[in-house]
């Protein structure tokens, strides 16, 4: 954990990224066995070919330990070294306990501060951006961000406006403090809520007096319980209009000009919305990264997947200027500035790959151990040696008791 109180200007760098996907690949073939939909319909209005698909045994938080791995490995941090773990999210594993508290509890980041994000597609963007100003603040050093979703599970696959565009993965970054300039330079986060009604998935809401079923006819006063909706005309417009704004506003504010950019990392919603927005900045459409052929929209994930692959495969180098953009539901949408990868690639340790794998083997061991001994304490507490348990252990929730009664 970092000094609160620093001198010298402090900078937030991406030093590690990872993406996972499901194997299981839904192809717009098989889409049309699916809705009334074809392949040429989707690839043309959208350039999505295919997706992925989580299985059974894959959720928003097994694709986000996956990544997160992934992340640290290239960083060659350790989960005890980290302070703060973000995952951006709109399918996120329960309402709460939030997704981040378990990847924390799997990774074994016992210093860490864990909690979810849900700003959509633009999720991604608000995590980074609050994980690198708590760095460059000086209150904290190393911070793991994660965009994921399982999309598939909130998608109405009646409705082939919605069930086409949207596939699952995530992506991680870890972010660390440095007193070298670059990393982070410059944000934009904005939001409409008057757009509320443009997308979303009605779900059990604090407005709810009961627990509304979940199969509501389809009479169209409203959309299907726990079921994505979407006015897919409006988002298009709102998206290419935001994208633009919110793309120049973040590249004056880091003091750069469109010249000095070399990529355009965009949310991955639809390719003609990235073709729009790279006309409206009149920049060619190669300069934005784009993956949608594969896997369509990932929401939170979309924009880490990109990055994270792009800079595998070498198109993004060291001293770059990337843009990251999003847009989505809220409405929310934003962008960021970052210089890429300044700080130069982590030196990989042995001792440290090690320790990680130990962290995390050693994490589900010791979870399960202490639910245990919870499960065991709260048996003795009730039973007839309750009173000599509690005598012993002298629990301080029994004091309280105490003193609430007296
Ligand atoms: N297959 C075949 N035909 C279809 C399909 C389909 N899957 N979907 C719609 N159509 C039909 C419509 O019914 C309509 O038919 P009609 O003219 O007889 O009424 C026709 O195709 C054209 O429909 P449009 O809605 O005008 O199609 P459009 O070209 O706008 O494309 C799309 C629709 C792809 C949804 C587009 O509007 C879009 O990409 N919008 C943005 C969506 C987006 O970015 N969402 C993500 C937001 S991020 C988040 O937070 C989750």
């Amino acid at each position: 954990m970092a000094a609160n109180h620093r001198t010298a200007p402090r900078y937030a760098h991406v030093v590690g990224w990872g993406m996972a996907v499901p194997d299981r690949v839904l192809t717009n073939l098989d889409l049309e066995a699916i809705v009334d939909t074809s392949d040429t319909w989707i690839r043309e209005r959208t350039g999505i070919r295919e997706r992925r698909i989580a299985g059974e045994d894959e959720s928003t938080a097994s694709l986000s330990f996956a990544a997160a791995r992934q992340a640290l490995e290239v960083a060659d941090v350790l989960p005890s070294e980290l302070d703060m773990i973000i995952v951006a999210t709109s399918t996120p594993e329960h309402i709460f306990p939030s997704t981040a508290s378990l990847i924390q509890d799997w990774l074994g980041a016992s210093t860490a501060g864990a909690f979810d994000l849900s700003a959509a597609c633009t999720g991604f963007i608000y995590a980074l951006n609050m994980a690198a100003q708590a760095i460059i603040s000086g209150s904290i050093d190393t911070a793991l961000v994660v965009g994921a979703e399982t999309m598939s599970r909130l998608l109405d696959w009646e409705d082939r406006t919605t069930c086409i565009l949207f596939g699952d993965g995530a992506g991680a970054v870890v972010v660390r403090g440095s007193e070298m300039p670059g990393g982070v330079l410059s944000n934009v986060l904005r939001s409409d809520g008057s757009g509320c009604d443009l997308l979303g998935v009605p779900t059990v809401g604090s407005r709810d007096a009961a627990v509304p079923d979940a199969g509501l006819p389809r009479d169209g006063t409203r959309p299907p319980m726990h079921k994505m909706y979407m006015n897919g005309r409006e988002v298009f417009r709102f998206a290419t209009r935001v994208m633009k704004d919110s793309v120049l506003e973040a590249v004056e504010k880091a003091g750069l000009t469109m010249d000095d950019i070399d990529w355009i990392v965009p949310h991955q919603a639809n390719q003609r919305i990235i073709a729009r927005a790279a006309k409206n900045l009149n920049l060619p459409e190669e300069r934005f990264i784009s993956n949608l052929d594969r896997y369509g929209n990932t929401s939170a994930a979309s924009i880490p997947i990109a990055l994270c692959e792009a800079v595998n495969d070498g198109r993004i180098q060291p001293e770059q200027y990337l843009v990251l953009v999003g847009f989505g539901g809220g409405l929310t949408w934003g962008a960021m500035v970052l210089q890429w990868g300044v700080a130069g690639p982590a030196e990989q340790t042995a001792i440290k790959r090690y320790r990680r794998e130990f962290s995390y083997t050693v994490a589900r061991t010791r979870s399960r151990f202490s639910r245990t001994l919870r499960r065991l304490a709260e048996l003795l507490n009730r039973s007839p040696l309750g009173g000599l348990y509690r005598f012993f252990d002298r629990l301080p929730h029994d004091a309280s008791d105490q003193e609430g009664s007296s």
